[in-house]
This record gives C-alpha cells, structure tokens and sequence, in this order.
C-alpha cells in the first residue's frame, strides 16, 4: 500500500473518555464559529485527507505554500489550508490558548491549540495559487470573502459532520484504504470530479482501467460555483454507470469531501495528494484539470507536476489529452491515437450540453450515455 503523503496518515479524531474530558473543557474556551464550508476544512484534516497537515497552516508553512508550493519543511503541498477570521474575532484569541471550534449553532466540532495569529496578503495569494487577482474567478472570490487574519495551529476533531446525503459513499481515507487492502489491489487510479459523467470521462476511465488493478470515482461533493450541475445528480449519473457501463468490483465510488478552488495547475497536485492519502497510485490528469475560464492553459495542469520529482509527489499522475469522439474512427480517441480531421470529431460545449438538457433532449450518444442523459434532464427540470 502507498504510503499516505509525508510518511503517515493523519488522525486527529478524539474519541472515547478523551473526547468526553475536551468537549467539557471547550465549554470554557472562547469559542469561534466556523462556516460549513471550514467545518469540512476541520474533518478534511483530521481524518488525514490533507496528512501530513495536522491542523490549518500557521503562517511559515501558509507563506512557503503560497510562494514555493510547499510546507517550510519542504514536502510538496500547493493550496493553503487556512482558517481566516476577521480582526474583530481575533480580540479575545490568545496565541498558545485551545479554541473550541464551531457551528452557528455554538455546537462545539473540534479544538484547536493557537500556535499563531496573523494578517495575510490576499492579492499575493490569489496572484500566487490563481494566477489571477480578478474577483471574476471563484476561487480568487473565496479568498477575498476569508477574514483579514488566519489562526494557525493543529487541531483535535471530537464530533463529525452529520449528512442527510451520500452516507454510503462517505468514507474517510483510512476506510478507503482498507477497501484497496481488502480487494488486493496494487495499483489504483484516482479520478477527480466536480462534473456528471460523460464519454470523454468514461474513455479516460476505462483507459486507465487497462492498465491498473481499480478505479477510484472520486467526485467532489464539498462546495461548487453555482452554476456547476448539481451533486445530487452528478452522483445519480455515477450510480448509473456503475450499475450498467462499467465491470462489477472493480471499480470504487466515494466521495470527494473538499471544496472546489478551481485553481487548476496547483489544484491538480493537490487533488492528487489528496487521493493517494486515499490509497490511490495513479492519478487521471485530462484537459485544464480543474479550471474555470480561460485562466489556465489546456495542459498547464499536467505541466505543474514537471516541478517536482517523483518521489516528491508519490502518486503517478496519468496524463490524458482532450478526448472526443471521431465519427471516421467510430470511437473516442485523442490526436494521439486519432488521424482524421476535426470536422469528424464530435465535441460541444458545456454550455450546448445544459441547453439540451434543459430543453429536456438528449445530447448525441458520442458525448453523453441515454441512461446519464435521463438523470441529468430530469435534474434540470426539478431544478428551475
Ligand atoms: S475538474 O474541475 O474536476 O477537473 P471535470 O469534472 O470536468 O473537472 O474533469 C475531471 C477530469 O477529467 C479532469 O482530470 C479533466 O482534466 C478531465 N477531462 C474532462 N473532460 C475531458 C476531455 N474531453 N478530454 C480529456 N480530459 C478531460
């Protein structure tokens, strides 16, 4: 089994008298309420998704990433983990203090030692992670909307997150882990996803699948822009798929827990890392991975791993060209593989693709399956 990144697996869930002893403690802690979306930043961390990061990066660590992509000890690591807060919330932190972390509801989720509290350049982080300063970019908008202040320090999880969604799909990487145990496998290729499944993805998949022992269907279910197909139906798309177009035991769905950045290149690793502390050897790496606009290049995204050194990142990034279906060759392929014409390849837009959809028609066959199709209009209609 690969080992998860930086040596071990992460685990910062207390459980047991320990928990009972700091959820008591917390009551008389100053507690700092957190988003959703930084709730799930907590468990991410904690269950060792993110290992070797044991808690939100203090600022020597928060600088090194954002200007180097790496921790200050140099292991690899490219999106910052971060709680920010507003100055107002920092008056009655004491750095060396336990904070105990929580919901808008004052339900006490984790706490957290305060190793340090500071003041960040978010300009420099969006022109560093995003390679952009425009709040256009949703990622870039994120950081604008964090508080001036981040408060570093490693946390310690006493109560997970309860979902009335995904459950069986939900499992934490040392879970993961021992399915990839269990099964035998040796070699297995994670795919990341914020998108419902369509032929260009399938080929990359069962590509893969060729050549390595298992799938891991990784979709990310943390949050999204708007205007990206709902989770809801993206996962129905998958169960689809699974049930019908794809071999039985050998491929594996659960759920990607993080947030979107859409910080394309540096996302790319990050995602990587993050799956092969799921177990993962290989990592699927198609067309602008990850990216939103035109804010990165087609292959910018396979590019990024050229940085660093194999053993660095551990997991083999498997490097696939923008895939289409070639009406001369009857099947999908790459300009690798593909020698006729574009006019022969079949390709729309994603803007085309929700068009039909709305319009509740099927997209051509070559680009999305009938049976997905189905999943996705009667996704649009239940959502106008
Ligand atoms: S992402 O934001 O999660 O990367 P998406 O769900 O569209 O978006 O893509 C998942 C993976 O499939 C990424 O590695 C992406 O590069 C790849 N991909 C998507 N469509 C294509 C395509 N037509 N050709 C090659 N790779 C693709």
């Amino acid at each position: 089994m690969i080992s998860a990144h930086g040596g071990k697996l992460v685990n910062k869930v207390v459980d047991g008298q320990e928990r009972e002893e700091l959820l008591n403690k917390a009551k008389s802690m100053v507690h700092v309420s957190l988003s959703n979306r930084d709730l799930v930043e907590v468990e991410n961390i904690a269950t060792g998704l993110y290992s070797p990061i044991e808690g939100f990066m203090n600022e020597e660590d928060y600088k090194s990433v954002v200007e180097n992509m790496r921790l200050a000890d140099g292991t690899v690591w490219t999106i910052p983990v971060v709680l920010g807060v507003t100055e107002e919330k920092t008056k009655n932190i004491e750095v060396g203090n336990r904070i105990a972390l929580t919901d808008n509801k004052d339900k006490v989720y984790a706490v957290m030692d305060v190793e340090d509290i500071y003041k960040y350049d978010q300009k420099r982080e969006a022109q560093k992670v995003y390679k952009t300063t425009s709040s256009e970019h949703p990622g870039v908008e994120n950081v604008y909307s964090r508080g001036d202040y981040h408060i570093g320090g490693e946390i310690h999880l006493l109560e997970r997150i309860q979902h009335d969604k995904f459950n069986e799909y939900r499992l934490d990487p040392k879970d993961v882990r021992k399915y990839i145990e269990d099964k035998g496998w040796d070699r297995v290729v994670g795919f990341q996803t914020r998108n419902p499944i369509h032929r260009a993805h399938e080929y990359l998949q069962k590509c893969s699948l060729e050549i390595v022992d298992g799938l891991l269907l990784s979709p990310l279910v943390g949050e999204t822009k708007s205007s990206d197909i709902p989770v809801d139906y993206r996962i129905e798309s998958y169960e689809v798929v699974m049930d019908k177009i794809y071999p039985k035991g050998r491929v594996f769905l659960s759920v990607f827990p993080a947030a979107m950045r859409y910080a394309g290149p540096r996302e790319a690793v990050f995602h990587s890392l993050c799956r092969k502390n799921y177990g993962c050897t290989h990592f699927i790496v198609g067309r602008d991975h990850a990216g939103v606009g035109d804010y990165y290049g087609t292959y910018e995204a396979q590019e990024m791993f050229d940085n660093f050194t194999k053993e660095e990142i551990g997991i083999t990034p498997l490097r696939f060209e923008y895939s289409f279906y070639c009406e001369k060759c009857k099947t999908m392929a790459t300009t690798k593989t593909c020698p006729h014409d574009s006019e022969h390849h079949i390709g729309l837009s994603g803007t085309k693709v929700r068009r039909l959809l709305r319009e509740g028609k099927r997209p051509p066959e070559e680009m999305t399956r009938p049976e997905v199709a189905d999943v996705l209009i009667r996704g649009m209609a239940e959502n106008n």
